[in-house]
This record gives structure tokens, sequence and C-alpha cells, in this order.
């Protein structure tokens, strides 16, 4: 097979990208090793940035978006027992949107298909090769286990954390800047009402706590919980336990648990995002800790700066964007980085914690809350910088 873009990862960021250069008119094929049923239904992060939203809805990704999200004009800080309101919209005249990543995927994978794209479900990249030819190529197989060879003007890789594509830009699959959190997330979905209007973002003793939604029947939450939790290990009641102990002063409204996952995360940048004609977007790239719920809006950051330069280099010859590529990406990239450490780090409570490390942080906490600026910094950061 022989196209212009070769893109390995039916993800946000790999379909995004898709969509933009169809609409610049660069043809690219698009590869996934999951089905599209597990695309579309495996449980992802639920919160956009007003840019993503914005990226969205202009260029036709989703129609969806804005009829079937919510917009949230801020979220509940909660600690010592007490709640404060960051108000987004007041502070910095932005807000988010609640509407899940795989519905994003849903509307995107209808829009491609829709524009004719060469979009192939269940084919596993197995290698990158030629990154410093003009001929780069995807290695594969399909479907059914056959051999399949993508040769293009530039491959992309938007695979996701375990990504293929990084040993052929990096020289090593595993190789970047990286920290380890020594605790996880045990999520559960519901079927209750939500217990408030916003999202609670709570710091208690027993440790951190999400008070998510998806819509007004169902809810998302999450607590912080040792990495090597066995997820089937608690009944409902304990659960809900878990959660209510890590709200003190909120009184949740429960209802049957259908889902539960324990989710492991990190802090890891790519050494490189791009050599030759390879580069990196979203979780390839970079993964960011849940907490601030920035990956899959740094995705899309990305994707947009890549689109322009592979543009500029696909229809003018010109090199000096894909040259910049990385340097370009990695402000942003870092700028995430902090805040999506600095909410894990101001929210959760160490294992080894001691007296004095729980005092500071509930003084950081203060800090942030009764200080316009540090209401102000959070709101920006959350809400997302300019595009
Ligand atoms: C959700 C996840 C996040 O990491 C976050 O910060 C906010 C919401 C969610 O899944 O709903």
């Amino acid at each position: 097979v022989r196209t212009r873009v070769a893109i390995i990862g039916a993800g946000p960021a790999g379909l995004l990208l898709s969509h933009l250069l169809a609409d610049a008119g660069i043809d690219s094929v698009v590869i996934d090793s999951r089905t599209r049923a597990e695309i579309e239904t495996t449980i992802r992060a639920g919160i956009l940035e007003q840019g993503t939203v914005e990226v969205l809805e202009a260029t036709g990704a989703s129609e969806r978006v804005r009829s079937a999200g919510n917009r949230h004009d801020g979220i509940e800080l909660r600690f010592a027992g007490e709640g404060h309101r960051i108000d987004f919209a007041g502070l910095v005249g932005r807000g988010v949107w609640l509407y899940p990543q795989h519905e994003v995927l849903k509307d995107l994978i209808a829009a491609r298909l829709a524009g004719g794209q060469d979009l192939r479900f269940g084919v596993s990249a197995q290698r990158v090769e030629g990154a410093d030819t003009d001929r780069p190529r995807v290695i594969a197989t399909d479907a059914d286990g056959a051999p399949l060879e993508i040769e293009a003007d530039f491959v992309v890789g938007a695979d996701g954390s375990r990504s293929v594509a990084r040993e052929a830009v990096t020289g090593s699959s595993t190789g970047g800047y990286f920290r380890e959190y020594p605790f996880a997330w045990f999520g559960i979905l519901c079927e209750a009402p939500p217990s408030a209007e916003e999202l609670i973002y709570s710091n208690s003793p027993d440790g951190f706590a999400l008070i998510s939604q998806r819509s007004a029947t169902i809810q998302r939450m999450y607590f912080q919980c040792d990495p090597e939790t066995d997820p089937t290990a608690f009944s409902e009641a304990e659960l809900w336990d878990a959660l209510q102990t890590r709200v003190p002063g909120t009184t949740l409204r429960e209802g049957p648990i259908f889902q539960r996952d324990v989710l492991r995360f990190r802090s890891f940048v790519a050494h490189e995002l791009r050599r030759g004609r390879v580069a990196l977007v979203g979780d390839a790239a970079h993964t960011v800790p849940p907490t601030g719920a920035k990956g899959m809006n740094l995705a899309v950051a990305d994707v947009l700066v890549l689109e322009r330069a592979l543009r500029a280099l696909l229809q003018e010859g010109d090199e000096r964007l894909v040259d910049a590529y990385a340097q370009t990406a990695l402000r942003r990239i870092w700028k995430a980085q902090h805040f999506s450490w600095w909410m894990t780090n101001m929210l959760h409570v160490a294992p080894d914690a001691s007296e004095f490390d729980r005092l500071r942080q509930v003084g950081e906490l203060r800090s942030v809350v009764e200080s316009e600026h540090g209401r102000a910094y959070l709101a920006e950061a959350y809400t997302g910088w300019p595009l």
C-alpha cells in the first residue's frame, strides 16, 4: 500500500490528524490493532478543553460535542472538610466540556468513514523503517495475520503509550523522561444521579477522590489506591465506603456499580518526538497522570502543530515546520506535564507521607484557593492554554 501519510493508531490523535489532512487534500491510511467496537466502547477520559471543543466543531470532526456534551464552568477543590469553587468562567472566561473520549472517537470514526478514509481495524504495526529516507514504511500484519507494508511520504506514530513507532524515533521503545507515582486510581461507573453540579477533586487524610460524571443517570468516580489493587477484591459497599470517606463534607448519591478498573499512571515524555520522516503524537510522545484531564487535549494540540508542518512539507516542500515540530510541541507538553504532576501531588497522599507533608499539602491547597492568582492559574491550565 502506498499513501502520503501513514498513521498508526485510530485514537483521538490519529483520527483527528487524518481528518485535518483530508481537509487539506492530503491522503492518509490509518491502521489500528484494535477492533472498531473496542475503540468505541473503551472507557477513557471525559473532559475536553474549550479549545479542543472548538477544533472538533470547526473542522466538522464532531457535530455532537456541543449538543450531547455538558459545559462545566468550574470545579470544586475539597480539602480539610470544605469545598472551594474554582470559577473558570469568572477567572479566565473559559470553560470545559464533559464529553467522553469514546464518544469523540465514535464521531471521528463516523466522519472519517463518511469521508472515504482508508481506515483499517485489526491491523497491527510491528515496526517503522526508513525514518531517514523519504520513503518511510510501516511493517504490519493485517487482521488475518498476512503481512502488510505501508509506504508513505511521512509516518506518524499515534499508537499510544505502548507505541511501536517510538523505537524508530528515539532508538528505544521505552526511552524517555519519566516519573512513577506510588498510587493508582480505582475507577467506577455507576447508575446514579450526579452528587454535585460540578466535578469534585478531593484531598483527604485517606487520599484523593474525584467525583466526575457521565450523564444525568451515569456517574464516573475514582479514588486513590495502591497500584497492585485487585479491582474485584471489593464489595460495592466497600467501594462506596472508600469513596465516601475521601470526600468528607459531601454526601455521595449511590447506585449500582456496573464497571470497575484500576488505572496505573506515570508521567512520560519521549527523548525525541521526530526523526527524519517519522513523528510521534499523543500518548506515543508523552503520557500524563490523569489528574487535571490533560491527556486527550494534549494529543489534539500535538496534532494541530504536526498537521501544519505536514502541509508545509507535503504541499510546498518546506521542511522548516517539521524541523521545528518537537520544539514547538514540547513547550505545551512540558506545561501540561507540570500541571498534571502538580495537581496529582497536591491532591494525593503518598503512602509514606509524614505529618509535615500532610500539613504542608493543606497549606499549598489554601494558597491556591485563597488567592485569585492561584485560582486563576489552575483555571487557565485546566481550561487549556491557547492553541
Ligand atoms: C475525568 C478524568 C480526569 O482525569 C479528570 O481530571 C476529570 C474527569 C473523567 O474520567 O471523568
